[in-house]
């Protein structure tokens, strides 16, 4: 078959490839009861370590493509109360776990971590760093929007303890981004990576491609850029276009999608200019630099996928998460709590799974 016809046949939606089974073939029987008995067991399973996931659901501004579990920004006394439950829910789950086991990973994703007063993290870190010991170099990653953060901002991550920053581009095109309502970073990009350089802080750059206003010639330059920049990974997600799921994807289906063919070349063109500058692909998006840890794990035959992304199988562990939408991954069970926050924060203020 023909690599046109072989891309009508699937250019089709399908549920993302984070988990097996996709988190929209999840069902409501799994009690409250069933969790906990599954935590303690996951205490005798392997992967032994652990690997803790927040979900931080607010953004300032929704972007219009975003397929991500994300909710407009809330007023400042319902932030506090998610956090509060957010923090109660992780006291429910710590007395359940082995003091022996080691963190390997805490990820904040979102929505928009960067966007709620960094105390709130910054606690997080401390009341889980505090009960557990850590793997030699655990990786402690946040989801980053730049077009909010000053440089004031970037170092009190570093700070908090953060050691992995994937920072939210998209496009360096600012046509792009006015049409998907987003905005471009605040500072230079080659001033922020200096700053995390400086500070020994890994950085990934996310990437979509195939929203509107895009060219095969204006992505390949965005792409052009985003190598001169040398970030440690590099991700350049296909858009994802459910506006089922998300409305405000018919605002971007109105501003017209590139055409399938010219999705094509600004992957295939992405791969070429990646392979040139010497990026190795991980999986279908991710490109990382020779020396990065996924590519020497791909070589053992180590790499790892776990819900917060690509991983070594010796930081991956046991995924407990919190927050809205979040998916714990333990080895006998995937578990997600509610989408709504407020019967997440009601759920965890009586003291029940909010799941
Ligand atoms: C939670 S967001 C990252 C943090 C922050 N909210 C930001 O936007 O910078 C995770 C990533 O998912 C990707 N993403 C969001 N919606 C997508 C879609 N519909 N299709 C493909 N990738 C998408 C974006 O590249 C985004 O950086
Ligand atoms: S892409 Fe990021 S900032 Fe934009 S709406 Fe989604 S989660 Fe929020």
């Amino acid at each position: 078959m023909k690599v046109d016809d072989l891309i009508a046949k699937y250019n089709l939606p399908t549920p993302r490839y984070t988990s097996y089974p996709p988190a929209n073939y999840f069902h409501e029987r799994f009690t409250e009861e069933d969790f906990r008995k599954t935590i303690a067991a996951s205490n005798q399973l392997s992967p032994e370590h652990l690997s803790f996931y927040i979900h931080i659901p607010f953004c300032p501004q929704l972007c219009y493509y975003c397929g991500c579990n994300s909710y407009p920004m809330e007023k400042k006394n319902v932030v506090e109360a998610y956090m509060n439950a957010v923090k109660a829910e992780i006291r429910t789950v710590l007395p359940l776990l082995d003091k022996k086991r080691k963190i390997a990973q805490i990820h904040y994703g979102g929505g928009t971590p960067t966007a709620i007063p960094l105390h709130f993290l910054k606690e997080i870190n401390e009341m889980l760093l505090s009960t557990f010991g850590c793997i030699d170099k655990p990786e402690i990653a946040i989801e980053c929007h730049p077009g909010y953060l000053t440089a004031k901002h970037w170092l009190e991550l570093v700070e908090a303890g953060f050691n992995r920053c994937s920072i939210g581009v998209q496009d360096f095109n600012e046509t792009v981004l006015k049409i998907a309502n987003r905005r471009p970073s605040l500072l230079p990009l080659e001033e922020i990576i200096e700053l995390l350089r400086t500070n020994d802080i890994s950085i990934n750059m996310d990437f979509i491609y195939g929203l509107p206003g895009q060219t095969v010639e204006s992505f390949s330059q965005t792409i052009s850029r985003a190598v001169e920049l040398k970030p440690d990974r590099l991700v350049t997600f296909s858009y994802a276009h459910v506006p089922w799921i998300n409305k405000n994807q018919l605002i971007l289906e109105k501003a017209g999608l590139p055409k399938t063919e010219d999705k094509s070349k600004m992957y295939s063109h992405t791969v070429e200019t990646m392979g040139s500058h010497g990026y190795v692909p991980i999986g279908l998006d991710h490109f990382v630099l020779p020396n990065d840890s996924l590519n020497i794990a791909l070589r053992n035959g180590m790499l790892h996928r776990n819900f917060q992304g690509y991983c070594t199988r010796e930081t991956t562990g046991q995924v407990y998460a919190f927050g809205v939408t979040a998916i714990s991954q333990l080895s006998a069970a995937y578990s997600q709590n509610t989408r709504s926050i407020p019967q997440y924060i009601a759920a965890v203020n009586q003291g029940l799974s909010p799941s």
